[in-house]
């Protein structure tokens, strides 16, 4: 079993990967917090997949436990779902000796996360992340979220987990487009701090295509390592964590005109690019990395234009700028870029001359 170790402060806990896990979870569980009940929430979907899996382990180890259900989909990251399942939880009759467990991606992971902090106060909290997106990004780093009429995850706390247990073999029977969704923020690693774990990926692309677990195992790995990194510096967001962003203020700006009818990792692989793009314009990066992104991308069948995310869609230049101002990362007014010194360096940019900015996005457009 993969153990890494995240220290924050008070926080310790560990990210533990191996393929079939769900025993060592049940075993975890009956050594840690004797006569305390198992509260798993998960989704119609995963319930169908593995809730019997994690049962059956509960069952072996005689830990008493209740399941909940929501239905898939960001709709279930709602105040009213929210304030559902609490009830549910309250009725079930938990105590602040239990824990509270997501089994799955990270729609379900952002909602337990929340009401495991604010339900009682706060109570242990234990994630099973099951999509890529949920194991390589949204179960690192503690934060949580529901979505509002304003916007994604405006409500939502920082609250880190126990501990998280991470089930390669889980990715199966996840579909290929989810799969590449959370593929994308994989590459983003890479591009921000660490050229030869992307040059590694470039060099297995065969392998990721068709799941080897060994690689799959040391991508998840290397991606947690990689992001708990920024979040032991920064584990509020207020400074180094924004690295995390890059590609992000495109993505966002491209959801945006998209009605958020894109899966995020589809819209971040253009984001990607189109920074990569911007860096080269501006000569922090070499035309030759840009085109390796892309052929990396467009090698494991993410999008590299806008046209392959939707052809019926008029893209609008002067709209999808409009869009990055009313993103949550402007900083007093300005549009703050993640940029690439060259893959591997990633930094920090403000007042960015809007003409090269929508020169990129143009270039997105037009292919
Ligand atoms: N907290 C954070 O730091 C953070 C970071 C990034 C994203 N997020 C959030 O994560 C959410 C997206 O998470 P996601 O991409 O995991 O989506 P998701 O939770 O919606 O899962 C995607 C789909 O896959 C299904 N599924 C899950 N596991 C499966 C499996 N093993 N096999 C087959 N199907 C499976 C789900 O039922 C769902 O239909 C967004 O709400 C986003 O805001 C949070």
């Amino acid at each position: 079993m993969l153990k890494l170790p995240i220290k924050l402060g008070s926080n310790n806990y560990n990210i533990l990967i191996k393929t079939n896990i769900f025993s060592e979870i049940a075993k975890y569980h009956y050594q840690n917090y004797i006569n305390c009940r198992a509260f798993i929430v998960t989704d119609n979907n995963v319930k169908k997949l593995y809730l019997k899996k994690l049962l059956a382990s509960f069952d072996k180890k005689k830990i008493s436990y209740n399941f909940f259900s929501v239905s898939p989909g960001e709709k279930s990251k709602s105040f009213k779902c929210a304030e559902n399942l609490a009830n549910k939880i309250i009725s079930a009759g938990i105590n602040r000796n239990d824990i509270i467990y997501s089994l799955g991606g990270g729609i379900v992971g952002d909602l337990t996360g929340f009401l495991s902090s604010i339900i009682l106060r706060g109570l242990k909290f234990i994630q099973i992340p099951t999509t890529l997106l949920s194991q390589v990004d949204s179960s690192v780093g503690g934060k949580t979220g529901i979505n509002t009429k304003n916007g994604k995850n405006m409500i939502g706390t920082f609250f880190q987990p126990k501990a998280v247990f991470i089930d390669p073999q889980t990715l199966v029977s996840l579909s290929k487009r989810e799969f590449l969704a959370g593929y994308a923020e994989v590459v983003k690693y890479g591009l921000i701090n660490d050229k030869s774990f992307f040059l590694w990926l470039n060099k297995n692309t065969k392998k990721i295509k068709c799941l080897d677990q060994s690689v799959i195992k040391k991508i998840i790995f290397s991606c947690c390592k990689n992001k708990a990194q920024f979040v032991k510096k920064d584990e509020k967001e207020s400074g180094i964590r924004a690295l995390l962003n890059l590609g992000h203020t495109f993505a966002h700006s491209i959801e945006n005109e998209l009605d958020y009818k894109v899966r995020h990792g589809y819209a971040v692989s253009i984001g990607l690019l189109m920074a990569m793009n911007l860096s080269e314009k501006l000569k922090y990066s070499s035309y030759s990395d840009y085109i390796l992104v892309k052929s990396h991308l467009a090698s494991v069948e993410l999008p590299i234009n806008l046209k392959q995310l939707s052809s019926r869609k008029k893209w609008n230049v002067n709209i999808l700028l409009k869009n990055m101002y009313a993103d949550k990362k402007v900083y007093k007014g300005n549009l703050r870029f993640i940029l690439c010194n060259g893959i591997g360096k990633a930094f920090i940019k403000e007042n960015i001359n809007e003409e090269l900015i929508k020169k990129v996005i143009k270039e997105f457009i037009d292919v």
